[in-house]
């Protein structure tokens, strides 16, 4: 199952391991939600009766945006230059390279060929898909002369990811769900609630990623009244691990790479941690 917009360090891989590891109790405050690969899953398994999620972009606008079908015969393909035009955010997620949202999916002479190609399948009229094919076909040639790597049409299979977000919508799950737009700091936490943050990671700080302040977030992570469930590959200050998995990287290319995913909270509230108790039925 793949949860949440196609979003550069989507949790989707894993959210079922993640939620497996928050506490349970009534809300659920995902305080960096992105793609909401983690608010999908919580909406779907049902361990919440609330949840909040956050993020300092509108992608939980568009996250909504999707599951209530908003993206339904959505066929945009995008050239560079529209690209760079564009302030739309599903447009920056769709068709940035590793769904950064900051530079274009594709180089020059693979998006000569790959935007008709997209377009070929997904062009609203017979007409457009035909002359689409056309220059696909004549692109093509082209670009075997130089050679290729790869066929995937990446911005088709997010789109049917995105499309798979209605389903939400039958669910009636979305009226569990508050959506929020602004910073971690400011959201109001309820008494009580398991907080999760997903913030970007160290060292990352490009794209979606830039201008994250780590210093500002290891010292709120030290004043806060509540336990914060923190994932990153390396332990903030004054944090403990909770838990950790491994898993392997989906890229056929990158088949042998290991990552070790962890969770921790800050020391001072780790003996309140209870893992869930695995049900008996
Ligand atoms: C690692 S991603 C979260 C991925 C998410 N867990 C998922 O599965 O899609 C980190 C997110 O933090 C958001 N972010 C960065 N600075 C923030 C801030 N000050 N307040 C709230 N969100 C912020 C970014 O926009 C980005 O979406």
């Amino acid at each position: 199952m793949k949860y949440g917009l196609p979003y550069q360090g989507s949790k989707s891989r894993i959210a079922d391991w993640v939620l497996s590891v928050l506490p349970a109790s009534h809300t659920l405050v995902d305080l960096f939600a992105g793609g909401g690969a983690i608010v999908h899953a919580a909406l779907l398994n049902g361990k919440y009766e609330h949840i909040i999620a956050n993020d300092k972009t509108d992608s939980m606008m568009v996250f909504m945006e999707a599951a209530t079908g908003g993206f339904e015969g959505f066929s945009t393909v995008v050239t560079r230059e529209e690209f760079n035009a564009s302030d739309d955010t599903a447009i920056k997620i769709l068709y940035s390279f590793g769904n950064g949202g900051s530079s274009y999916l594709w180089s020059d002479d693979l998006a000569a060929f790959k935007v008709p190609a997209a377009k070929m399948i997904s062009a609203p009229s017979l007409h457009e898909r035909r002359i689409a094919y056309r220059t696909f076909c004549r692109e093509l040639v082209k670009f075997l002369h130089i050679g290729d790597d790869s066929m995937r049409l990446q911005p088709i299979e997010c789109l049917a990811n995105m499309q798979n977000l209605e389903a939400l919508e039958r669910l009636e799950a979305l009226e569990r769900l508050e959506a929020l737009e602004g910073d971690y700091r400011l959201v109001k936490i309820p008494e009580g609630a398991t907080v999760y943050a997903d913030p970007p990671y160290r060292g990352t700080e490009c794209g979606l990623y830039a201008d994250f302040d780590v210093d500002a977030f290891d010292a709120w992570l030290g004043g806060v009244d509540f336990p914060v469930y923190v994932s990153e590959y390396t332990c903030p200050p004054g944090c403990v691990e909770i838990a950790h998995t491994e898993h392997y990287s989906s890229l056929p290319s990158d088949r042998n790479s290991r990552t070790v995913e962890r969770i921790f909270v800050q020391e001072r509230f780790a003996d309140q941690y209870q893992p869930d108790q695995p049900s008996l039925f």
